[in-house]
C-alpha cells in the first residue's frame, strides 16, 4: 500500500511521518518512510537545485520537469521495489503536490500536468492520501518559527500558498474515497492519533473486507 501525506508548508507533515512510521511498524508492517523531492542520492541533488534560494530565475516549466525527474527515480528506485515485496510505503509529498503548487499554485496547465505525472510515476498511485490542512500563514509561521529551512518555494507570496491550499481541498473533493482531510491547526499529539486511526482502519479494510452480500435474485 502506498499511503502519502499531504499539505500546505508548515502543516507538520515531516514532523508527522516518523512517529507514524514507527507506530505502524509496531503495529508489524513493513514500513519505508520516504519523502519527496528527494529520498534517492539523485533525487538529493535535484531538491538542492530546487530549494537553492539563488535559483530565483527558475521557469516554472524547469521547477516542473525537476520535480517529476526527482519522483521519477524515486518511484523506480525505491517505492516499487519495497511495494512488491509487500510492503508499506509512507510518502511526505508525491504527485499531488505537482497539482497543488504547480498547478493550483503557479497556474500551470492540469490535465498537461496529469498526464506527466503518469508518465514520471509509470501511473503508480496512492491508495490513500492524507491531507494535512492548516491556514496558510498559521503554517507559514511556524516554519519560520521552527528556524528550519526557509526555502525558494517557501519565499513565493501569500497568495500562491492560499491557491495551493485551495487546490489541495478541491483535489480532496474530487476523489473522496482516496483523501482524507485532517485539521493540521490542533496540537501534534492530536493530529498524530488521527493519523494513526485513519491508517490503521484502511489497512484492516483492505486486508479484511466486509464481504459483499450476494443478491439471490
Ligand atoms: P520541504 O522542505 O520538503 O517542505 P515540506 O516539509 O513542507 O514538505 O520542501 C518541499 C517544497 O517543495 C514545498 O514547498 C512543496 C514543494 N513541492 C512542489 O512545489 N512540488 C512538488 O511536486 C513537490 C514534491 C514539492
Amino acid at each position: 500500500m502506498l499511503i502519502t501525506l499531504e499539505g500546505p508548508d508548515g502543516s507538520g507533515k515531516s514532523t508527522q511521518i516518523g512517529p507514524l512510521a514507527e507506530f505502524l511498524r509496531q503495529k508489524g508492517y513493513s514500513v519505508l518512510a520516504t519523502r519527496e523531492p528527494g529520498g534517492t542520492p539523485i533525487g538529493d541533488q535535484i531538491r538542492r537545485i530546487l530549494m537553492d534560494l539563488k535559483n530565483a530565475e527558475m521557469q516554472p516549466h524547469t521547477e516542473i520537469l525537476l520535480f517529476l525527474a526527482a519522483r521519477a527515480q524515486l518511484v523506480e528506485q525505491v517505492i516499487r521495489p519495497h511495494l512488491s515485496q509487500g510492503g508499506l510505503v509512507l510518502c511526505d509529498r508525491y504527485a499531488d503536490s505537482t497539482l497543488a503548487y504547480q498547478g493550483y499554485g503557479l497556474g500551470a496547465d492540469l490535465q498537461t500536468l496529469r498526464l506527466m505525472l503518469d508518465f514520471a510515476t509509470g501511473s503508480l498511485k496512492p491508495d490513500l492520501t492524507l491531507l494535512l490542512d492548516i491556514d496558510v500563514e498559521v503554517g507559514l509561521q511556524r516554519r519560520k518559527d521552527c528556524g528550519g529551512e526557509w526555502n525558494r518555494l517557501d519565499a513565493n507570496e501569500l497568495a500562491y500558498h492560499q491557491r495551493v491550499r485551495q487546490g489541495y481541498l478541491a483535489l480532496a473533493k474530487e476523489e473522496p474515497q482516496r483523501w482524507v482531510v485532517i485539521d493540521a491547526g490542533r496540537s501534534g499529539d492530536l493530529v498524530q492519533a488521527d493519523l494513526q486511526r485513519t491508517i490503521l482502519a484502511r489497512l484492516e479494510n483492505t486486508l479484511n473486507p466486509t464481504p459483499l452480500r450476494r443478491n439471490h435474485a
